[in-house]
């Protein structure tokens, strides 16, 4: 298939990008940049455009025929939703309406979603399946859930099909491919502690001690980038058979606390890793871990960098000598 991948100069649309190409798919890359990497964009080329620019979409989808896009461009980071609602709600809405109208107008039918564990707000579950109530707690939650139901009923109106795939925390890198996680500011935890291995005299902030959790600090499901792209290849080949919209959760189905990350990382590097407290981030829920049992059966989805270490090896790899 030729795959239009909307943001894959980003870190998860990048790794993607590398396994769609593995694949034997032919991949053009979309991008405005703002976020993403030019030297991420490996697999295919750049066409620099903007989903705030419907006059771009146009021009992009005039030039060549997709079968698919992969949509990853968005804003992501829950404290900035929480100080700039109209910022997410027009890049991750208005955005995503703008590409899905272009996309009608050029008759390509079928995309995946990047969606999030932040459309279920605070879990009622110990596990979170796809049933789980969908209560957003911030806008860039409910921002990715908008666009879950413009889907769905899109699927009614016009026939498009979708996947979304909810990825929870997305970490690791395939630094041998020169591409990994390169955020400015950096707010994740994974980045943060490998950061602060490399530079002692910025310690990693430890979020909260106090939480209702065998520890005191958040627990988080880690899944590596690489096999949450294997998912994305695994969709399309599924809407190939599947019309209407549909959801998965992606995750490894095992929580670690920060406290326990922290452990995996000097085990992995050999290093004590230097950290402070500080007060709880305000939006961030205890515990958030995957029922990916739907992923498992329908897409047959089997992740392969499970543990802890493994996930911290390569984004160590990547961290200590980043190609951008
Ligand atoms: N943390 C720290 N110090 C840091 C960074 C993070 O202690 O410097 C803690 C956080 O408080 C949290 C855990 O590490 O307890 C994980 O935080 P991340 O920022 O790495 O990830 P989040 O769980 O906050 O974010 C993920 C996804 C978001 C999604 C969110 C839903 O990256 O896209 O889950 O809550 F919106």
């Amino acid at each position: 298939m030729h795959l239009l991948v909307c943001g894959g100069a980003g870190y998860v649309g990048s790794h993607v990008a590398k396994v769609l190409d593995a694949r034997g798919h032919r991949v053009t890359v979309l991008d405005n940049l703002s976020t993403g990497h030019a030297q991420a964009v490996r697999w295919g080329p750049l066409i620099r455009a903007d989903l705030l620019d419907p006059a771009s979409l146009d021009a992009a989808f005039q030039d060549q025929r997709f079968d698919a896009v992969l949509h990853f461009c968005a804003r992501s980071l829950v404290g900035e939703s929480m100080a700039a609602p109209y910022d997410y709600y027009e890049n991750n809405v208005v955005g995503t309406l703008n590409l899905l109208q272009a996309m009608r107008r050029h008759g390509v039918d079928r995309i995946v979603f990047s969606s999030t564990a932040a459309v279920f707000g605070n879990p009622v579950a110990a596990l979170i399946d796809e049933d789980h109530p969908k209560a957003p707690i911030n806008p860039y939650g409910a921002s990715k859930l908008m666009v879950e139901r413009i889907l769905a009923d899109a699927a009614h109106a016009y026939g498009l099909r979708s996947v979304c795939l909810r990825y929870f925390n997305a970490a690791g890198a395939s630094a041998n491919d020169g591409i990994g996680e390169s955020h400015e500011p950096e707010t994740h935890l994974i980045p943060n502690l490998l950061r602060a291995l490399i530079n002692p005299a910025a310690p990693l902030k430890v979020f909260g001690e106090d939480y209702p959790t065998p520890d005191g600090t958040c627990v988080r499901d880690y899944v590596h980038v690489l096999d949450l792209a294997d998912a994305h290849a695994r969709a399309l080949d599924y809407m190939e058979a599947a019309p209407g919209a549909h959801a998965f959760n992606l995750g490894n189905g095992t929580g670690f606390s920060v406290m326990q990350v922290i452990r995996a990382a000097e085990r992995v590097t050999g290093l004590p890793v230097p950290f402070e407290r500080a007060p709880r981030r305000a939006g961030d829920p205890p515990v958030l871990v995957a029922a990916s049992q739907r992923a498992r059966e329908v897409l047959e989805w089997s992740p392969t960098h499970t543990s802890i270490e493994a996930i911290l090896r390569t984004a160590w790899d990547w961290h200590r000598a980043p190609a951008f």
